[in-house]
């Protein structure tokens, strides 16, 4: 048996909350091809080979939704060469993976304002929704050209087109369906690697409650093992939700 197989099935077995939305923000590709003295575009692909490993230990741990935050709105600041080679990538990515996605029942979604990606991107992107729409394992959120609180000002602006009885009632459940998230759980957990401590823009609204790990890793050296390690630390934290 293999070693990851041996630690999922610790993981089940020991009935620990596992949480039900994990978001990762995938930092330090750069520093790690820095660290090799490679290109940063190598990072990215490198980073690209730790997605498929996560994707795959959390489809066996029967998480429900994770979601990667792959290009934040901000990461059109980057050079040309660095976002055309990650949007490439990206394309690669889901053109290559959609079969074996599939057949392990994993559903596709995508957040963010994906208008602004390039047409290879969206058509992928569009071929991957549609066809694991109705699949009903690991739902695989990426979050492409994504910014927290562009979503939050969008669903604000969604809200003022409706009546002003409907605004002045509207609660948290109903602000939240405006957003795109809307069919999500809430995020349990937000895992960062790289040493950075912040959210950067990520689930803001969705993370209200989320625990938040942060790991030195460098993103293409996180492992299914360091994934464990975070699972098993969510798991003993207690959860209070502003009770006492
Ligand atoms: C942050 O590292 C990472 C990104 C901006 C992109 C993340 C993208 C991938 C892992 C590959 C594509 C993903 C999918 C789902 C196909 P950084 O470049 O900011 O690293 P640095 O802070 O060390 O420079």
């Amino acid at each position: 048996m293999e070693h990851w197989k041996n630690y999922s099935e610790y993981l089940t077995s020991l009935n620990c909350s596992i949480p039900k939305h994990i978001g990762f923000i995938m930092d330090g590709n750069g520093r790690w091809a820095q660290h090799y003295r490679l290109p940063r575009l190598q990072g990215h692909s490198a980073g690209i080979l730790v997605v498929k490993e996560v994707v795959k230990a959390c489809s066996q741990l029967q998480i429900p939704c994770i979601t990667l935050y792959a290009f934040s709105s901000e990461n059109w600041k980057r050079s040309t060469d660095e976002i055309n080679g990650l949007m490439t990538l990206l394309e690669l990515y889901l053109a290559s993976e959609l079969d074996e996605l599939h057949q392990n029942n994993v559903r596709m979604q995508f957040i963010g304002d994906l208008t602004k990606l390039p047409n290879g991107c969206l058509n992928q992107i569009q071929r991957c929704s549609q066809v694991t729409q109705h699949n009903t394992g690991l739902n695989l959120v990426l979050a492409l050209n994504y910014g927290g609180r562009a979503d939050i000002l969008n669903a604000a602006k969604e809200l003022s087109k409706h009546s002003l009885t409907q605004i002045n009632e509207a609660d948290e459940d109903f602000f939240a369906s405006l957003l795109t998230t809307n069919a999500l759980p809430d995020v349990d957990l937000i895992i960062r690697t790289s040493g950075e401590q912040r959210l950067s823009n990520f689930l803001l609204w969705e993370g209200a409650y989320a625990e938040l790990y942060f790991t030195e890793k460098y993103w293409p050296a996180f492992t299914k093992e360091a994934l464990y390690e975070a699972i098993l630390w969510y798991s003993e934290r207690e959860r209070k939700f502003g009770k006492v």
